[in-house]
């Protein structure tokens, strides 16, 4: 193992798993390896997930909510929230989202047969399934305007940076999961582009975006109808952009 490490495999490919969210995400050669900022993405999409699902939840203090049997019983009888993780990968952000939420419904979706064999691995144990396609094509027809919250870590660097990627990801992360096209947001765009056909009303659209990257990002989330909001950690450098689909009234 050391040498493999010494001749430049990923840890995370040595050892056979990637920590993430304080899970151990079983990782195979060839899929991306999740990294630490993405845990933002997982915390703002967990979040929103609570809220959405639970708009009654939310109104009570969390004392109260343990406390009173009727929140329990409200809890039960609500429907679980319906989370789709596109560009999966190793399916770690949904794997974290499985065990971040009470209930939840999950699919995760990647392009590369590699990443989706390994998703599975780590999302359905859990409950969640994986499908392998292009970002919404593999999805059943039967969630269009019923999920709450969709998730995309999808590639976002711009092709020309890839050359100035530490060799770990240049060298042995597949092309599919970094490369963004010109600017870094060609499929980024895409899932914006569609999102508004398979949000609720309400639901909403996450996205990791490079932070010089997030005014184009938020100018693409309000292109497709939604409403743009921008999340940042300094500390864990993330950016994320959340484009909510408005509810109209009835
Ligand atoms: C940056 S990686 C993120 C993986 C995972 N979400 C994570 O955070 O660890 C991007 C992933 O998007 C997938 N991908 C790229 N283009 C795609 C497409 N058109 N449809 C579905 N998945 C795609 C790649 O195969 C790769 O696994």
């Amino acid at each position: 193992m050391v040498d493999r490490r010494a001749a430049g495999l990923p840890l995370e490919y040595v050892l056979g798993w990637a920590g993430f969210c304080g899970l151990r995400i079983a990782m195979d050669p060839g899929v991306f390896i999740p990294r630490r900022r993405t845990e933002f993405l997982v915390r703002q999409a967990a979040a929103l997930a609570r809220e959405t699902a639970s708009p009654a939840h939310q109104a009570a203090s969390p004392a109260d909510q343990a406390a009173s049997p009727a929140h329990q019983a409200a809890a039960l009888a609500r429907p679980p929230a319906v989370v789709v993780d596109l560009c999966c990968g190793s399916g770690a952000v949904g794997a974290a989202l499985l065990a971040a939420l009470d209930r939840v419904e999950l699919y995760a979706v990647d392009i590369d047969p590699a990443a989706v064999r390994c998703a599975r691995r780590n999302v359905a144990a859990t409950g969640g399934q994986a499908y392998e396609g292009d970002l919404y094509e593999p999805l059943p027809a039967a969630l269009r305007g019923r999920v709450d919250v969709l998730v995309a870590n999808a590639p976002y660097v711009p092709t020309q940076a890839i050359g100035l990627l530490p060799p770990e990801a240049r060298v042995h992360e597949p092309r599919v999961a970094l490369d963004g096209g010109a600017d870094g947001l060609d499929v980024l765009r895409r899932v914006a582009a569609a999102a508004p056909l398979w949000l609720a009303p309400g639901g909403h659209v996450l996205v990791e975006t490079g932070r010089r990257q997030a005014p184009q990002t938020v100018e693409t989330v309000s292109r497709a109808g939604l409403i743009p909001q921008v999340a940042s950690s300094e500390e864990l450098s993330a950016t994320v952009v959340i484009g909510t689909r408005p509810v109209l009234p009835s």
